[in-house]
């Protein structure tokens, strides 16, 4: 049975650092005993630096790396080729990939989804056949794990129901990809991903609403976008805060656009998401090229300090509402 469930949700267009967040999450002895995906498939690009190295995940939850039961749940797709690539490369790294389990109703990426989506570009996808594997999904003609005779993926599938509801207690977080902004209804459509990034969207896999405890919403201190519409600013500084913050695709190396935090835009996510505990990652990136500014409707506000900035953020959102953590390092926050 399930005792509790937290989840992790980027609050912006992806790529805020939420594998941070949940591999800082999942450190903590004894708190989680599964870690589930929820959404989307191997477009995600979670960077996590763990003893010094560099990881990089794609649809394998982060739980694997602290030897935690890592499941990818039914609201995700899967390619079968690249989960077994990206599970030895964890298994080279020295995890014991049989903590990996995948529910029997994934949905499968199949060759023709990921060949039909080569020629994509008006969304700038990450042309990794999520979106042609979600449309077969809900035209009810697509293959789902359970569907395929592969010994070898056999041995990683389960049915998540059981594993959740059955006599041991289970303590789950779950990982979502992608961000609320890029949500399939709640994303500036059709410039959105083909899955749900929402927090609600957790409770699809398995875990009803009334066990959810905490919900971690992640935001960066400026934003970024990696797609085909124009979203970067006019400022030559958003160069430099490219570089330094290395916002680069984790899954595609495409640089991505860099523009100023809006903090309506995060205000909306908060409340759509239920926020209880509140992320801003990447504030030394800002302290260092010592540029602090808000993105408004009209205009940018501009501040002098971090202090100041951070004062703003403060008066601005319903702080008290909920726990507020700035971070400045890669590896904590
Ligand atoms: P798709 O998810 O590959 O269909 O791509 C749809 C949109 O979501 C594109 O703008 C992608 O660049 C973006 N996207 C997909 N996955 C991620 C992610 O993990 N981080 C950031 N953007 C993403
Ligand atoms: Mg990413």
């Amino acid at each position: 049975m399930i005792k509790y469930a937290d989840i992790i949700v980027d609050l912006q267009h992806g790529d805020t650092g939420k594998g941070k967040v949940a591999h800082a999450l999942a450190s903590k002895p004894g708190e989680y005993t599964h870690i589930i995906r929820y959404n989307g498939g191997h477009n995600a690009g979670h960077t996590i630096y763990h003893n010094g190295k560099k990881i990089v995940t794609h649809v394998i939850p982060c739980g694997i790396i602290h030897g935690i039961k890592s499941i990818i749940g039914p609201g995700c797709v899967l390619n079968v080729a690249s989960f077994f690539e990206e599970l030895h490369e964890l298994e080279e790294a020295g995890f014991d990939t049989s903590l990996i389990k995948i529910d029997k109703r994934v949905h499968i990426v199949t060759s023709l989804h990921l060949l039909s989506e080569q020629n994509e570009s008006k969304i700038g996808t990450t042309k990794r056949g999520n979106g042609p594997a979600y449309k077969d999904k809900y035209g009810r003609i697509g293959k789902r794990v359970q569907d395929i005779h592969d010994p070898e993926l056999a041995k990683y599938v389960i049915d998540i129901y059981e594993e959740l509801h059955g006599e041991e207690e289970c303590r789950v977080l779950f990982e979502g990809a992608q961000g609320f902004k890029l949500d399939v209804d709640w994303g500036d459509y059709p410039y959105v991903t083909s899955s749900h990034c929402t927090a609600g969207s957790a409770c699809l896999n398995g875990v009803p609403p009334t066990k959810i405890r905490h919900i971690y919403g992640v935001a960066k201190v400026y934003e970024t976008y990696v797609g085909s519409k124009k979203f970067e600013g006019d400022e030559p500084i958003f160069q430099t805060i490219r570089e330094l913050g290395g916002e680069y695709g984790a899954t595609t190396g495409r640089p991505r656009q860099v523009n100023w935090l809006n903090l309506s835009e995060l205000q909306k996510a908060i409340d759509i998401n239920g926020v209880t505990h509140l992320i801003f990652n990447k504030l030394d990136i800002l302290e260092r090229v010592n540029t602090f500014a808000i993105r408004e409707e009209e205009w940018n506000t501009y501040f002098h300090t971090s202090d100041e900035f951070i004062q703003h953020i403060y008066d601005k959102i319903d702080a008290p509402l909920y726990k507020i953590t700035f971070s400045r390092s890669p590896q904590t926050i």
